[in-house]
């Protein structure tokens, strides 16, 4: 199965609070091996033992807790919504008494009435629980209205008891979920074979004298993110970086430091790239001169005098081969799509990938994103927040459509 936008199927992992919650570690970690596009819940007691972190570093997205004071306004509508198939494992006898009961407390529930997709819950109790006639009931209730039920086993449950009880095994319940969801659509794994692929990231840092600089906040985690999933997807990557942060296995690298160096660099290799992805933030002014010895205090405050940088995406879309998909980055704090926008058409870019550098979880830094895509057709496609990893796969995944 593909999602509707053609990307992986999306699941939403609800984690309710329970021993067996750390096996839905397992069970997200498979199900993101499979290729499917995982969204993890957690309720406020899976997060007594369980925490979110080791959700958001496996899962495609960081996992969300909250139905209120989080980034998004109402994130249960959008995760309905969007998903393919909402699995809860562990399912407490309380997320199964809510559920059937109708009653919506926190963003799992609120998400589990919010969606039509198929559910799947894999209970886990301890047997008392487990055999009581409300549990039964409301199983009953749930499985009438559709709604898939996995397990549980027989085996030891926490407290050392052994009895039914115990959650599916993690194989077993990702087992269930790819049944449901149908053949997985893997080919993105080479879609990009033969491709060459031009990716830029980091900051540039313009001196001043030989120990200071004119800089940003860019770490390069955006781009770098860009270069492995294309990596991934079998391009040959060349990526002109200014981060001193890991470059992913396969990647041609080329550091740089100043907005000249990466024109320079990028400007050279361009011509036989299929696909430029400016990712990175170039400083668009630079010192006129630079102080070849340290400038020092006591010589007073030095007036710096500034000038503009080369803009290579400019020069890029000037220069454009036939059939290359130029790809830029719009970092903006208002007016996100309008000023998007104008740099998209001024600068002859397919495709503007728009992030506002001042929302919570987005730009610069950090390992998540939330952007808006533009193109030379006048399309908007707003994402949600996802990891950068994420957001890579969306952006290659649309360069794709783009191409064909
Ligand atoms: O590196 P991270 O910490 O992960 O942060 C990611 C990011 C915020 C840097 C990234 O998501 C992003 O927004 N990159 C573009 C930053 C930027 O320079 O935006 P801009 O709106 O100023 O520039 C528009 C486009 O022109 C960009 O593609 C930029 O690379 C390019 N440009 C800008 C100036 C210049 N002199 N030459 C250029 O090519």
């Amino acid at each position: 199965m593909t999602s509707s936008s053609g990307a992986s199927p999306r699941v939403v992992l609800g984690v309710c609070g329970g021993i067996a919650a750390y096996k839905a570690v397992e069970v997200c970690r498979r199900l993101v091996d499979a290729g499917v596009h995982v969204t993890p819940v957690l309720t406020a007691s899976a997060t007594k033992f369980v925490t979110p972190l080791t959700f958001s570093a496996l899962a495609s997205e960081p996992a969300l807790t909250e139905l209120f004071d989080g980034p998004e306004a109402i994130p249960h509508t959008r995760l309905g919504q969007q998903a393919d198939l909402v699995l809860v494992a562990p399912a407490t006898a309380r997320l199964i008494g809510a559920y059937a009961a109708g009653i919506s407390s926190d963003l799992l529930t609120a998400t589990l009435l919010a969606t039509r997709a198929p559910v799947l819950v894999a209970p886990a109790m301890h047997t008392e629980m487990w055999e009581h006639p409300a549990v039964q009931e409301n199983l009953a209730t749930l499985r009438r209205r559709g709604v898939g039920v996995i397990g549980p086993e027989e085996g030891r449950l926490a407290g050392g008891d052994v009895g039914a009880g115990r959650l599916a095994a993690p194989e077993a319940i990702v087992a269930a979920v790819l049944e449901r969801l149908g053949p997985i659509d893997t080919s993105s794994a080479s879609s990009l074979a033969g491709t060459t692929v031009v990716v830029t990231a980091g900051g540039t840092r313009e001196p001043i004298d030989p120990v200071r600089f004119l800089g940003n906040r860019s770490s390069g985690k955006m781009g770098h993110a860009v270069a492995a999933e294309a990596a991934r997807r079998g391009a040959h990557v060349i990526l002109v970086t200014t981060a001193s942060a890991g470059v992913p296995d396969g990647v041609e690298v080329v550091r740089v430091e100043t907005a000249q160096q990466m024109a320079d660099a990028v400007l050279a290799v361009a011509p036989r790239a299929g696909i430029v992805v400016m990712a990175a933030a170039v400083a668009d002014f630079r010192p006129r001169s630079v102080a070849g010895t340290k400038l020092k205090k006591a010589d007073g405050v030095p007036e710096i005098v500034l000038e503009r940088t080369p803009d290579i995406l400019a020069a890029l879309g000037a220069a454009k081969p036939e059939g290359q998909v130029l790809v830029g980055f719009a970092a903006e704090t208002h007016e996100v799509c309008a000023n998007a926008a104008a740099k998209l058409a001024a600068k002859h870019v397919d495709l503007m990938v728009a992030n506002d550098v001042t929302a919570p979880g987005a730009g610069f830094e950090v390992d998540t994103n939330r952007a808006v895509l533009l193109d030379s057709a006048g399309r908007v496609d707003e994402q949600p927040l996802m990891t950068k990893a994420a957001l890579a796969a969306v952006i290659l995944d649309r360069i794709s459509k783009e191409q064909q």
